[in-house]
């Protein structure tokens, strides 16, 4: 063999062996898990229910920047919710979020006009939607109230002076 064929079959076996790597490195895994769906209790406490203590927490504060912060995280996890289950057995979660609506906004108003009162009736009345809600997909065991105590103890939800 030449001095040149030798360089070029040299090559042609590190080029061989560097696509077979990156083929290699490509392929599927033999048994791939399955993909891991989030049932729709699981988004409740993830997503939701922390949500909802931290709006009532805050919202005890009167931490208005802070609640109209968090008012909107739990309108996207809501909305994360009927994304990834618009359908829970035979009802439209779609449908059934509607209940939440009039709450929301009364929410919204509230803290726009820093209205403590009407903050705390609001709240009340949402936390009544999460548990009509429930009542009305067979869930009536699951019972949402005020949170009476902080499970956050790393959080401070009281306004801090700028
Ligand atoms: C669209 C209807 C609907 C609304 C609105 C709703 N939920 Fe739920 N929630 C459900 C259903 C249905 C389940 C049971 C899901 C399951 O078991 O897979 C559930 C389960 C839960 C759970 C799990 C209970 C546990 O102990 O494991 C929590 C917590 C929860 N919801 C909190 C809330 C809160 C807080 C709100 C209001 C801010 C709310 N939910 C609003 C339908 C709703």
């Amino acid at each position: 063999m030449t001095k040149s064929r030798f360089v070029a079959a040299m090559l042609a076996a590190a080029v061989v062996s560097a696509v077979a790597a990156v083929a290699l490195a490509q392929a599927p895994p033999a048994n791939p898990p399955p993909p891991l769906r989030l049932g729709l209790g699981d988004l409740m406490t993830m997503l939701v229910q922390p949500r909802h203590t931290k709006l009532g927490l805050g919202g005890q504060a009167r931490n208005w920047d802070y609640v109209a912060y968090e008012l909107h995280e739990l309108e996207e996890a809501f909305e994360r919710v009927e994304r990834a289950s618009p359908r829970y057995r035979t009802f439209s979660v779609t449908e059934m979020l509607g209940l939440t609506k009039e709450p929301m906004t009364a929410l919204e108003a509230a803290i726009k006009t820093r209205d403590g009162a009407r903050f705390d009736a609001a709240y009340q009345k949402l936390t009544e939607s999460c548990n009509a809600c429930h009542r009305g997909m067979d869930k009536a065991m699951v019972v949402i109230q005020f949170p009476k105590l902080s499970p956050f103890p790393d959080q401070n939800f009281t306004a801090q002076k700028p």
